[in-house]
C-alpha cells in the first residue's frame, strides 16, 4: 500500500521527495451506543481498514489536498491563512477541520502540506471513516511538526473538530477507538472520564461479521441531534428527584424508582435505552472477562432491540439483517452498530456457520429489501501509525 501511494503521490503532485505514509483505522462498536454523549460506557474495536495518508512539508502556507476517493475533484487547494468553516468546502473540511482545532489550541503549523489520500473504509457504512480521516490528520501533523500531543488529544482534538467545524455533534467513541486501538482488543471506555481498559477478544471459534446494509438514511444527523436533545431533557427532569450528573450515573434500581418523573413517554424511552445499554455495557465486559460468550451476545441483542424500539434509531433494513442473523444457528450475537438508520450490523458468529450466515443473511435481504448486503470478517487492528 506504501509504495502505491507514494507512486500516485508522485503522479499527483509532480514528485514525491520527502514524502511520508501514515495510516488510522476505522472502527466497530460490539455493545455500547448511543451512551458516549450520555457519560456511559462503550466497547468499540479498531478495524484494520481505515485511512491512508502521503503527506509532506511545503515551504509556503498553502493546503494542497487530493482524495484518491474523490479523484474528480482534483488537488482542492486552500491557505493557512484562512481557515475558517465554510458551508462549501467539501471532503477537506476533515483535515482541514483539525488543522483549525490544532491552531485553536496553541499547535500552529509553521507551512502548509501536501496531502494524498486513501480510505478503504465502504462509504457511508457507518465504520467511522470521518473519525478515522481526523485521527489521521492529526497524527501526520503531530509527527510531521513534531507537536507534543498524545493518541488521547487527537481523539478529544477529533471529536472536537468534528463538532465545531464538521458540525456533527457526536461523541467521543469513533475517534477514541481510532486513535487507541490496539490489536485483538475491545477498548471498554468510560465516556464520562475517558478512563479505559483494554479487553483482549478471545473468540475461540467465533468471528466478528460485519454486514453493510449499504443503506443510508438521510435522517441520521438531525434525528441524532434530536436524541441527544431528548436525552438531556430526561436528564434535567431525573435531576430534580435523583442526584446525577449524566444518565450514566444512574443503576437499573434508582432508574426504575425514578423513572415515571420523566413526563413524556418517548423521552422516557430514549433515557430507558441510555441507562440500560449502559449497564448491559458494563454487564457485557465482565462477561466477556468470564469468557461467558453466549451472555455477551444475548446482551448484544438485547442492545437492538432497545435501539430498535425504545431509541428508535434502527430501519426496516438493518432490522431485517438482524432478524436472518438471529436465525441462523452458530450466532451468538447481531445488532445494528454505530449511528442509526442505515449502515451496518455486527454479529458473532461460529466459524463452521459463517458460510450459511452468508447465505441466508443474504437471501433474506433480497427476498425482503431487494438489496444487496455486504459481509467482512474483520480482524481487531491497531491505531494511527506511520507506515
Ligand atoms: C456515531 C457517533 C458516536 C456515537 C454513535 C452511537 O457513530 O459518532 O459518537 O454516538 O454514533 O453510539
Amino acid at each position: 500500500m506504501k509504495k502505491e501511494l507514494i507512486q500516485e503521490f508522485e503522479k499527483v503532485f509532480g514528485d514525491a521527495e520527502g514524502v511520508q505514509v501514515f495510516f488510522a483505522p476505522g472502527r466497530v462498536n460490539l455493545i455500547g451506543e448511543h451512551t458516549d454523549y450520555n457519560g456511559g460506557h462503550v466497547f468499540p474495536c479498531a478495524l484494520t481498514i481505515g485511512t491512508y495518508g502521503a503527506v509532506r512539508k511545503r515551504n509556503d502556507d498553502k493546503l494542497r489536498l487530493y482524495s484518491m476517493n474523490f479523484a474528480d475533484l482534483g488537488i482542492i487547494e486552500s491557505s493557512l491563512s484562512d481557515m475558517r468553516p465554510k458551508e462549501e468546502t467539501q471532503w477537506t473540511a476533515y483535515p482541514k477541520g483539525v488543522i483549525w482545532t490544532f491552531e485553536k489550541n496553541g499547535y500552529k503549523l509553521p507551512s502548509g502540506i501536501d496531502l494524498l489520500l486513501y480510505g478503504d473504509i465502504p462509504n457511508g457504512s457507518g465504520l467511522s471513516s470521518s473519525a478515522s480521516l481526523e485521527v489521521l490528520t492529526g497524527y501526520m501533523l503531530k509527527t510531521l511538526f513534531g507537536f507534543d500531543v498524545s493518541n488521547k488529544d487527537l481523539a478529544v482534538m477529533g471529536q472536537y473538530s468534528e463538532n465545531n467545524y464538521n458540525g456533527m455533534n457526536c461523541g467521543i467513541m469513533d475517534q477514541f477507538a481510532s486513535a487507541m486501538g490496539k490489536k485483538d482488543n475491545a477498548i471498554f471506555l468510560d465516556t464520562a472520564t475517558l478512563e479505559f481498559e483494554y479487553a483482549p477478544i478471545v473468540l475461540n471459534g467465533y468471528k466478528i461479521v460485519v454486514t453493510n446494509s449499504k443503506v443510508k438514511h438521510s435522517l441520521v444527523n438531525s434525528e441524532y441531534n434530536t436524541r441527544r436533545k431528548e436525552c438531556e431533557e430526561a436528564l434535567k427532569q431525573l435531576q430534580t428527584v435523583v442526584d446525577c450528573k449524566t444518565l450514566g450515573d444512574l443503576s437499573a434500581e434508582d432508574y426504575a424508582t425514578h423513572a415515571r418523573v420523566i413526563a413524556d413517554p418517548t423521552v422516557r424511552a430514549r433515557a430507558t435505552h441510555a441507562v440500560c445499554e449502559n449497564i448491559r455495557t458494563i454487564k457485557a465486559v465482565e462477561a466477556l472477562k468470564k469468557n461467558d460468550l453466549k451472555e455477551f451476545g444475548q446482551l448484544m441483542n438485547a442492545s437492538h432491540v432497545s435501539l430498535r424500539d425504545d431509541y428508535a434509531v434502527s430501519c426496516p433494513e438493518i432490522d431485517v439483517l438482524v432478524d436472518a442473523a438471529w436465525k441462523v444457528e452458530g450466532v451468538l450475537g447481531s445488532r445494528i452498530t454505530g449511528g442509526g438508520f442505515g449502515g451496518c450490523t455486527v454479529s458473532i458468529v461460529a466459524d463452521a456457520s459463517i458460510e450459511e450466515f452468508k447465505e441466508e443473511v443474504a437471501k433474506e435481504y433480497k427476498e425482503k429489501c431487494g438489496l444487496e448486503c455486504e459481509f467482512y470478517v474483520v480482524e481487531i487492528g491497531d491505531g494511527p501509525r506511520e507506515l
